[in-house]
């Protein structure tokens, strides 16, 4: 057991992307240790200096032991296959301190009853659906490694834009219900969990604020000029995500809580995806 205070265990980002990288950056900025894996670390952390690049595959056996003893680990790839995420985290159980998995609200199954309209607020006492092999995956981390998990909502941020979404018809106006957290704000999240998360929980985060796809564009059509191209004819009522634990157990206050403020802002989506 390692007796340093918790500010000195270092905090390793396993799959530095979209949100790793701004944790990377809010850590970094913070002052606290941090590392960074990559499966191909030359090409894909130019932003980490490279003494604190790891080589990490969940593939690849011979790379688990390139991550360093008792740190914290904040997992950001989807946690899966089983057959791959079991025996890590059995690895892990006696070499890791605090680890929090990034999950997806995609845990939840969607309501079929027409008839419950609008869908039903789900906390994190709702349904999961186990028959997901990332559930699987974070469920097995949870037991095996008192993992903190995070069900997340649509991530969006500079480079993940709704309004592009809208723009290439990849979404349209619909009655379905849709939940975002920017990504500055999960960031802080993700610490904030790291910091006063209980091991083993589950925090749903999610903005707070559910909207229809339809009410989305039409804040385009007035707000931007922007006419959606697709005629969305997706029926499913989609999920309200409710925050309050992460907002109240985790004492987050969020800094980007307004989809509609945070839109005119945001440049141009090169990818954009939303699960
Ligand atoms: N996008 C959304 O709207 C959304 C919504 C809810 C939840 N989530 C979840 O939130 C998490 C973070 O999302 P994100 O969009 O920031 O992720 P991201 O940009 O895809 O970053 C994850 C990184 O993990 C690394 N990685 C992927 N598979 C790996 C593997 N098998 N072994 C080792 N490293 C691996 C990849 O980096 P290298 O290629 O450099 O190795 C990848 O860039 C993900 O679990 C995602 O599913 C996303």
């Amino acid at each position: 057991m390692t007796s340093e205070q918790p500010s000195h265990i270092p905090t390793v980002i396993l799959g530095a992307g979209y949100t790793g990288r701004r944790l990377f950056s809010l850590l970094a900025q913070a002052g606290r240790p941090v590392l960074a894996t990559s499966r191909n670390p030359t090409t894909n952390l130019e932003f980490v200096p490279d003494h604190l690049r790891i080589p990490f595959t969940l593939e690849d056996p011979t790379k688990w032991s390139n991550l360093p003893y008792r740190a914290d680990l904040i997992w950001c790839f989807p946690a899966q296959p089983l057959q791959l995420v079991k025996p890590f985290a059995e690895y892990l159980r006696p070499r890791v301190q605090r680890v929090v998995v990034l999950g997806s609200t995609s845990a939840y199954g969607v309501s079929q009853e027409p008839s419950s309209y609008p869908p039903p607020w789900l906390d994190e006492t709702a349904p999961i659906d186990m028959s997901r092999p990332r559930v699987q995956g974070e469920e097995c981390l949870r037991q095996e490694c008192n993992a903190i998990v995070l069900r997340i909502a649509g991530i969006y941020g500079p480079g993940r834009n709704p309004l592009d979404w809208i723009r290439t018809g990849r979404v349209g106006p619909s009655s379905k219900y849709v939940n975002l957290i920017h990504v500055e704000d999960l960031a802080a999240i993700c610490l904030a969990a790291l910091e006063r998360g209980v091991p083993g929980e589950v925090y749903n985060i999610s903005d707070g604020v559910p909207r229809t796809w339809s009410e989305i564009c039409r804040h385009a059509a007035e707000r931007h000029g922007l006419r959606a191209v697709a005629t969305d004819h997706d029926s499913s009522p989609g999920k309200r995500i409710a925050n309050a634990k992460m907002i109240n157990a985790l004492s987050v206050q969020l800094r980007r809580p307004d989809l509609f403020e945070n839109l005119a802002g945001l440049g141009l989506d090169p990818i954009g995806p939303i699960r």
